[in-house]
């Protein structure tokens, strides 16, 4: 049986060929941009169970084709009609308010309708609900669908998948995970990190624990530091109302990073089901002490003449000190860890696009070849993922002095004709296969934030002024002498 026979399998046992799909704030950019192309995706490889709806659900007003058109708009031009035309049969909208129970009670007897007509028996009758919203609506919508929308027999089931940001700080995650626990059960729920979904970050365990030639390096006897950098090339046009609430370290570093960091630090799991992969990642996130001031840099972009600055967006509040750019340190106390500065740093509006973890070794030890560069391995994670190890080979001709060269595996020269999936393809498939093992476990949450909290308290009480750097740019000039404080080279 093929692999895709397995997922296939599995999505049919969970689900018995029957589900309906509603995405909460339909009219929004992420339903748009990212859930119905996965969506359509998963349709087009015949990964959705056989009788399947896909209902968006916003306030906006959309008449049915306005809606069909938002749908198609992201899927791509290339896609053949006949697919496309096979897809928007199955989407439907409905307008309806978030916290009201009328409106709920008319989602449910569209679902209900819909379950009629396509003769779904008991245990087919699946609500996958994806809330892609913005934070404050999540336990408004959750109450809601717990009181009016579930599932309407005990075999079939309800799974609801909630978006980052998972509050802003330990004490509003904690109210959030309590208010939304009596609503779903932990196995109900899939928080999504969709950094968990991407290829290169999904390939760290395989990595470091299926290859003998790299597991015995991966230590601070031989490691030195490890860089995770997240750089775009925009700024925050458009989004400055949610950016300047939540700034750089909340809506990318607490999450997307820390979970490359973990993968990067856990310990061999038990096994390779999620609660033994979410284990390790706990473990580790407890052994990290929270982030002290003195380890961080924060920044904030200015305008270069081309492209405005992050306080020429009138949807930011003027003088604003929200940071579009931050440096910090993270250090794990444990036997294998100890005095290795993870440093992870992330930014809007820089010189290029670009998410990757550099680990750097420690230096050739005697003088042999004196000089010599040290060993870097790097996992490009986007855009082309790659993963390269940087050593010293001897200069070809005629000469014995080494010069550093790469062993380099380059997913699309290595992999020809590879279509890697889109990492909420990857996720929604996940979530219709039970599979937790790539989203954000309740106690993850809670060891993540108590890493950020205190810093990110200080910071805004103290009102620490983030240094400017130009649109455009690598970030703050005080980037690099801040990452040599740390022992990084540039190689
Ligand atoms: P949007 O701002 O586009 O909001 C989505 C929809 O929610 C809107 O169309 C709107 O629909 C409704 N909405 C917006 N603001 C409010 C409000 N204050 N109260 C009630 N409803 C509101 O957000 P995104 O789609 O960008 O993001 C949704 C979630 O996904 C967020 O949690 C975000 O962090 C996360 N995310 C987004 C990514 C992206 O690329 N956009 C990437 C990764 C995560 P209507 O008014 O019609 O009801
Ligand atoms: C989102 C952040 O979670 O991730 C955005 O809210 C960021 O600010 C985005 O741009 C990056 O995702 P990706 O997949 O484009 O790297």
């Amino acid at each position: 049986m093929s692999n895709l026979d397995k997922i296939k399998n599995t999505v049919d046992e969970q689900l018995n060929g029957g589900a309906t799909f509603v995405i909460f704030g339909a009219s929004g950019d992420l339903a748009r941009k990212k859930t119905f192309p996965a969506l359509f995706r998963l349709y087009k490889n015949n990964l959705l169970p056989k009788s399947s709806s896909i209902l968006g659900y916003a306030r906006s007003h959309l008449d049915h084709d306005a809606f069909l058109e938002r749908v198609v708009e992201h899927i791509g031009k290339d896609e053949d009609k006949k697919t496309i035309d096979g897809f928007t049969k199955l989407c439907t909208y409905l307008s309806g308010q978030y916290d009201e129970d009328e409106s709920f009670k008319k989602l449910d007897q569209v679902i209900s309708k819909s379950e009629d007509e396509r003769g779904m028996k008991s245990g087919q009758k699946n609500r996958i609900f994806y809330m892609a919203l913005p934070p404050s609506v999540f336990l408004d919508v959750a109450k809601e669908c717990h009181k009016l929308a579930l599932a309407s027999d005990e075999k079939s089931v309800n799974r609801v998948v909630i978006e980052k940001p998972f509050g802003k700080d330990s004490e509003s995650c904690g109210e959030l995970l309590k208010n939304l626990r009596p609503l779903f059960s932990e196995n109900e729920t899939y928080r999504i990190d969709h950094y968990l979904g991407k290829e290169m970050v999904k390939n760290i365990m395989p990595y470091r624990f299926s290859n003998t030639l790299f597991s015995p390096v991966w230590n601070s006897t031989h490691i030195d530091s490890v860089q995770i950098t997240m750089k775009e090339p925009f700024g925050t046009e458009g989004r400055g109302g949610y950016f300047d609430e939540y700034g750089i370290v909340r809506d990318v570093m607490q999450n997307h990073l820390l979970q490359i960091m973990s993968l990067i630090a856990m310990e061999r799991p038990i096994g390779r089901d999620a609660e033994a992969i979410r284990d390790e990642k706990v473990k580790v996130l407890r052994c990290v002490k929270p982030i002290e001031l003195k380890d961080v840099l924060i920044g904030q972009y200015v305008g270069n003449g081309e492209n405005p600055g992050y306080l020429d967006d009138k949807t930011v509040p003027k003088g604003s000190l929200c940071a579009t750019y931050a440096a910090m340190v993270l250090w794990i106390d444990n036997e294998r860890w100890d005095g290795v500065p993870f440093i992870l740093k992330a930014g809007k509006a820089l010189d290029k696009a670009k998410v990757e973890v550099r680990v750097q070794y420690k230096k050739v030890p005697g003088s042999l070849y004196g000089g010599v560069s040290r060993n870097e391995t790097v996992m490009r994670v986007q855009p082309n993922e790659v993963i390269y190890n940087k050593f010293n080979n001897k200069t070809p001709g005629l000469t014995e002095h080494p010069m550093v060269t790469e062993m380099n595996l380059t997913y699309k020269e290595r992999f020809k004709n590879l279509q890697i999936p889109d990492a909420y393809e990857s996720l929604i498939l996940d979530v219709m296969r039970g599979d937790h093992s790539n989203f954000v476990r309740d106690d993850e949450l809670d060891a993540a934030w108590r890493i950020f909290t205190p810093v990110l308290h200080k910071i805004e009480q103290d009102r620490i002024k983030p240094e400017p750097y130009k649109y455009g740019t690598r970030g703050p000039e005080q980037e690099a002498r801040f990452v040599q404080r740390y022992g990084v080279e540039q190689l």
